[in-house]
């Protein structure tokens, strides 16, 4: 099945775009929404997506029938496998930053909207900025990688990712985890990242305690 593909040039956020078609106008599933760069780009936790020309800014609304937590587990390994065709090596940082040699090159921020969800995506292709808390790189440190290329990749790879069994999700999402059996830090205590379970929560473990958890973050 298509997308339909609504490609701007410079505003705000893909991802506000998106929210208002749905909305003021019925938006419908399968639609994407791409700039050229983006003023006021969002990301999780209301940080700012720095967004210069060059990047691929993108919004993906799908049509749902109920919210699903796993969503980004899916769409974290969709673009991983989307790099990995491109000929580089990513890792995924719970929940959904893609790393390369351990520096995020992709987030994602999945907003919901009715009947709908957004699955907003950045990935650094040509310019990576400055974040204090963390390092970041993009696509061309590794590879010159066409943008339209990367978007029709993606396109692929979600349609894939996003209709497999969680199990299957699930199993990619630890091949490709950073960190995983690891010492990393939640909540500013050392805790062994044990993994994901079959519910989608965040498993560590402090000596024989273990914590579950859906929605902080970690540092690796
Ligand atoms: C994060 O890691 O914090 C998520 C970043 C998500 C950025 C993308 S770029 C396209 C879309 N439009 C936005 O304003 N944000 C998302």
């Amino acid at each position: 099945m298509s997308y339909k593909l609504i490609s701007l040039n410079k505003i705000p956020s893909t991802q506000t775009y998106a929210h208002e078609l749905i909305v003021k106008e019925n938006a419908a599933d399968r639609t994407v929404v791409m700039a050229e760069s983006q003023s006021a780009g969002r990301g999780r936790y209301r940080r700012t997506w720095v967004s210069h020309h060059g990047n691929l800014y993108t919004s993906f609304i799908y049509a749902i029938e109920e919210r699903d937590p796993k969503l980004s587990y899916a769409v974290a390994v969709a673009i991983a496998e989307t790099l990995i065709s491109f000929g580089i090596s990513p890792n995924i940082k719970w929940p959904n930053d893609i790393l390369i040699d351990g520096k995020k090159v992709s987030g994602v921020l999945i907003e919901y909207a009715k009947d709908f969800v957004i699955v907003g995506i950045g990935i650094n292709i040509k310019t990576n900025p400055k974040v204090a808390k963390y390092e970041t790189t993009k696509l061309n440190n590794y590879k010159e990688i066409n943008k339209s290329e990367l978007l029709s990749s993606l396109m692929k790879f979600l349609d894939v990712w996003l209709g497999r069994d969680f199990l299957v999700v699930r199993k990619r999402w630890m091949e490709l985890a950073a960190g995983l059996n690891k010492i990393i830090t939640h909540r500013g205590r050392s805790v062994e990242l044990i993994g994901i379970n079959e519910d989608g929560a965040l498993v560590l473990r402090n000596g024989s305690e273990y914590i579950m958890t859906y929605g902080d973050e970690i540092s690796i």
